[in-house]
Order: structure tokens, then C-alpha cells, then sequence
């Protein structure tokens, strides 16, 4: 399995994670995929696939529980990681909001602790950057739970450059979790990516393929479940999912000539984008991962990642990534 190293001296992880997301969550989940969900991180692990990224918000809570069955009785080959810190708003519980408070920062970890079965978290995210409380405060309240002995390794999701350089001062963070890949290029845009370089810190690409969109997979908006989150989601609908659509014929197009399928082509990209970058595409299928670790083996030349580059600039995606309040949410 090809690693990279975690932070500026963390352990070496696999360079491709497994997004455990979708297995629970979002994605039309059912109950009826779980026993496929846990034959792929096992799956995984037999691979050498270590990182497994999970949070409290995904079910909520019942996906950190099936990462935690999975794992029993194979702690010692998983990396695990896991956010806090998405709450529903007190008053409109379909919104959610973001809890960065020290004491919620403890009771989230414990609870996470016992969902997962395990004494330590390999690396705890702050899932949002909470505006109303200070990320020294909040960082802090993680430092300690370093210090305790529940927690090896920091990161922040979706937090500005800034909002980095400030928390590495208060305890090192080993990782950035943003949305990377070839239609969501924000982190090179905003100064996320060179903060990252200049700080130590991994950037963790999450839907790296797109939501699904840049494998191909997906041709119609019907192709999602009722309960599918993609249904709302400003890239997935009307004419933008057409437009993209568009883009995606490129992707098939470039990946054919190539030899490789879509989903290697866009993994390839996000990981050629640097060394300090590792990807954690979401499958709950064993055929898909498989087909999803092909990518380390796909070699992208310069040309092809100019051509890469020349087909998705910064604004090619026909919507924003995410719907209102949760837009307001991210790099912060
Ligand atoms: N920090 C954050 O705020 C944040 C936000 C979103 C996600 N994440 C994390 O990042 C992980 C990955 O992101 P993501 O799941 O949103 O998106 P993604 O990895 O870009 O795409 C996942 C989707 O692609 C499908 N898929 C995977 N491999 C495929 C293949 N080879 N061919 C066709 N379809 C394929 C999956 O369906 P099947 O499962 O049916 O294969 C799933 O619907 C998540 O699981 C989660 O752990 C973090």
C-alpha cells in the first residue's frame, strides 16, 4: 500500500482512505447495505487501506457504530478518524450549526470513544469551525484530550488557512479536511493547500470523486434514492446537473484514452496534487474500493494534468457545493 506521512511527523497512512459516510448516511443508505459496508472495510484492512473516516453526525451516530463493529478484534490495522462538532440548531433541528464549546468538545469524544469500542481515536476533527468560540479554545479543550490519552492526532474540517495558522500555535494539527477534487478546486484557490504546505499539515481531500458525480455512475437525478442527500444539492439539480454532466463526458473521454476508469482518473488528480495530500473516497462496495485503489497505479503526466486542468478551471462546476446555511459553514 503507498503512504504518505500524516502531518510533519505523524505515521505513515495510506494514501487512499475509505470514507465510511455513505454507508450509513446521505447517500440512500440502507439497513440492507450494511453487511456489505463492513465486508468492504474489512476488505480495506486485508488491503492495507488503514484510514477509515467516519464522524459523530453521520447516522447521526450509527456510522461510527457499524466502523466500530467492523473493526473489533482488528484494532491494530485501522487509522481511525473521527469529527465532532455539527449539531442540529436548537431551534430549527432540520438546520444544523456548529459546537465548538471545550465541555462539548470532552462529552463528544467520550461518546465517540464508546460508539467506536476503542480507548483512543487515531485523529479527531472539529468537524465546523465554530464562529461564536474561539478555535484556541477549542483546540485547547482537543490538546487535552491528547494529554489523556483518548486522542494521538488533531484536525480541523473545512477551516480557513488562517483559522489553521492559529490552532498549529495552540497544539499541531496533522490534518485539514476540505472537499478536493478536479470540480471542487477551493483549497488551491484559497490559500488552504499552501497554508497546509507551510504549516505540516495533510490535507485530506473528502469527496474526492465528486459525490459519486465524477465516476460517471450517475446519469440522471433519478438515479438517487428518495432519501438521497444529492437530491438537494445545488450541483445534482435542474440544469446544472446536466451542465456537469457535460463535464463528466470529458472525464470518461480523458480516462478512456488513458486506459483507466473516471474514478481512478479524478483519485489520480487529487492525489498528484502533492504529497501532502491523502484522498478518502467513499464506497460501501467491495467492487468499488477495489476498483478505487486501482488509481495508486495510474500515473498522471504533466500534459494529462494540464488537460485536466484546462477542463475543470476553478468555477467549471455549475452550482456551489453545498446548499445555504451549510455554505456559510465551511472555510471559516
Ligand atoms: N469533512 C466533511 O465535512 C465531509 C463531508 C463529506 C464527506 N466527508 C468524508 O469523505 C468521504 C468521501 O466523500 P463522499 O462519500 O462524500 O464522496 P465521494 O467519495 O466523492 O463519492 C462517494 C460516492 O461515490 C460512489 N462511488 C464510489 N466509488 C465509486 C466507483 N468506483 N464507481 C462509481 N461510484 C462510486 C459511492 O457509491 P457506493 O457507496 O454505492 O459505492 C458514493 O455514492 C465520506 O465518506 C466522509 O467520510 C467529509
Amino acid at each position: 500500500m503507498q503512504t504518505r506521512t500524516l502531518g510533519k511527523n505523524g505515521p505513515a497512512v495510506s494514501a487512499l482512505g475509505l470514507g465510511c459516510m455513505g454507508m450509513s448516511w446521505a447517500y440512500g443508505a440502507t439497513a440492507a447495505d450494511a453487511d456489505e459496508a463492513i465486508a468492504t472495510i474489512h476488505h480495506a484492512l486485508d488491503r492495507g487501506l488503514n484510514v477509515l473516516d467516519t464522524a459523530d453526525v453521520y447516522g447521526p451516530h450509527t456510522n461510527e457504530e457499524l466502523v466500530g463493529k467492523a473493526i473489533r478484534g482488528r484494532r491494530e490495522q485501522a487509522f481511525i478518524a473521527t469529527k465532532f462538532g455539527i449539531v442540529p440548531h436548537p431551534t430549527d433541528p432540520a438546520q444544523r450549526v456548529a459546537n465548538g464549546r471545550p465541555d462539548y468538545v470532552r462529552s463528544s469524544c467520550d461518546a465517540s470513544l464508546k460508539r467506536l469500542g476503542i480507548d483512543t481515536i487515531d485523529l479527531y476533527y472539529q468537524h465546523r469551525v465554530d464562529i461564536n468560540v474561539p478555535i484556541e479554545d477549542t483546540v485547547g479543550a482537543m490538546a487535552e484530550l491528547v494529554a489523556a490519552g483518548k486522542v494521538r492526532h488533531l484536525g480541523l474540517s473545512e477551516a480557513s488557512g488562517a483559522t489553521l495558522e492559529r490552532a498549529c500555535k495552540v497544539h499541531p494539527i496533522a490534518a485539514l479536511q476540505s472537499e478536493f477534487s478536479l470540480w471542487t478546486r477551493d483549497p488551491q484557490g484559497n490559500g488552504m493547500l499552501d497554508a497546509c504546505r507551510r504549516l505540516g499539515v495533510s490535507l485530506v481531500a473528502y469527496s474526492p470523486l465528486g459525490r459519486g458525480f465524477l465516476t460517471g455512475a450517475i446519469r440522471s437525478p433519478d438515479d438517487f434514492d428518495a432519501g438521497d442527500y444529492r437530491r438537494g444539492s445545488p450541483r445534482f439539480v435542474g440544469d446544472n446537473f446536466s451542465r456537469n454532466l457535460q463535464l463528466v463526458e470529458q472525464v470518461r473521454s480523458l480516462a478512456a484514452d488513458k486506459g483507466c476508469s473516471p474514478a481512478q482518473l479524478a483519485l489520480a488528480w487529487v492525489l498528484a496534487q502533492g504529497e501532502e495530500v491523502i484522498a478518502i473516497p467513499g464506497t460501501k462496495q467491495r467492487s468499488r474500493l477495489d476498483e478505487n485503489l486501482g488509481a495508486l497505479d495510474v500515473r498522471l503526466g504533466a500534459a494529462e494534468l494540464k488537460a485536466l486542468d484546462a477542463m475543470f478551471p476553478p468555477d467549471a462546476a455549475a452550482g456551489e457545493r453545498y446548499a445555504g446555511a451549510m455554505m456559510h459553514m465551511v472555510n471559516v
